[in-house]
């Protein structure tokens, strides 16, 4: 049996998971920094910070909860871009000691494409490239074309601001927390989504691409006109409208553009995933037009190792390693690695 050790450290969530060559997750730990919240948003500095405090022992912890020794790893995964910097570098060095003091491979992953690996951990047996995969995590928006279940082509992404990102920053200006995504979601429960009229971005039917900074002014233009009593008393109303502004062209684009590609299979990715509205809009719209949707279960779209683990996977059994003289970058987007 082989095993991975696999790292993510790319925002704010430490994660440390093992997994068999099956794709069985022995142990996925994730730990949260809480230590932003007073703050409204992650600070990059702080972050590579807690990173380093955690690492060390969640890897302890990964290994007794897995019944598993060091020496049983075969090799070491991490990711190693898109992200902050800082906090990427905490990981890849960490990773690269293990590896390099181990004698075992390092092999590198893109934090975007983990987050679409993560649907094969619970549903590899029925997908089937080609697929359209929808990448939606706080700073990054695309639609991504798979030819193959490792060759693609991006097929749409934001001009501007990322989906996750309005989540979040609608909440903050709500003064409601961090992050926002999940707040509005338990908030929008039963909420009338008409209530606050928002702008659709880029409706035009041959634009796959997308746009949330006029969405983002109207929210903040709606949100200081108003008072605070006014917005407390509608505010199941207020999150529900502006759920359904964020997701309706996440679903209306990505179904028009499986069509346009013909391909069979949706495949939902990154944090704002974990929204039912999107998970049950998207399955709604697909269904029409006969095309499945695949989503990760809940704790497999935020951040975690687990993901990066089944991405690191396929190149392992290729032997396809990094050179321990690799760097992590910033560089946004979704890439082969
Ligand atoms: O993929 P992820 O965990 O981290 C990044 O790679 O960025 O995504 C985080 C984003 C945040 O913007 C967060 O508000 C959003 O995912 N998110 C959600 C939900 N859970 C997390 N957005 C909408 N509904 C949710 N339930
Ligand atoms: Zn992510």
């Amino acid at each position: 049996m082989s095993y991975i050790l696999a790292y993510e450290s790319s925002c704010d969530d430490t994660s440390v998971a093992i997994i068999d060559q099956d794709y069985n997750i022995l142990v996925n730990l994730v730990s949260t920094q809480k230590e932003h919240l007073e703050f409204g948003g992650i600070l990059p500095e702080l972050a590579s910070r807690m990173h380093m405090k955690h690492i060390m022992l969640l890897s302890k912890k990964a290994l007794n909860e897995a019944n598993l020794k060091l020496q049983d790893i075969n090799a070491i995964a991490v990711s190693i871009n898109p992200g902050l910097i800082g906090s990427l570098i905490v990981g890849l060095a960490f990773a690269k000691s293990l590896a390099w003091s181990l004698g075992i491979p390092l092999i590198t992953v893109n934090h975007l494409l983990s987050h679409v690996f993560a649907n094969f951990i619970e549903h590899r047996e029925r997908i089937r490239a080609p697929f359209l995969a929808l990448v939606v995590s706080g700073g990054h928006t695309e639609l991504v074309h798979f030819e193959t279940d490792i060759g693609f082509e991006v097929a749409g992404k934001t001009l501007d601001d990322a989906a996750g990102e309005t989540f979040d920053k609608a909440a903050k200006l709500l003064g409601l927390g961090f992050p926002g995504g999940p707040i509005i979601e338990e908030l929008a429960k039963g909420g009338n989504q008409d209530f606050v009229p928002l702008p659709n971005p880029l409706p035009k039917k041959d634009n796959y691409n997308f746009s949330y900074s006029g969405m983002k002014t109207a929210i903040r233009t709606y949100v200081e006109s108003r008072d605070k009593e006014f917005l407390d008393a509608n505010m199941k109303d207020i999150a529900a409208s502006i759920q359904n502004a964020i997701v309706s062209p996440l679903i209306k684009k990505t179904v028009r553009k499986a069509r346009q590609l013909g391909v069979q299979q949706i495949l939902l990715a990154g944090g704002v995933a974990a929204n039912l509205a999107l998970r049950e809009g998207m399955k709604k719209e697909a269904d029409k037009h006969r095309i499945e949707v695949f989503f990760p279960s809940l704790k497999l779209c935020t951040d975690n190792a687990a993901m990066v683990a089944a991405a690191a996977l396929p190149k392992y059994k290729k032997g396809l390693y990094a050179d321990l003289s690799v760097n992590a970058d910033s560089i946004k987007g979704m890439r082969v690695l």
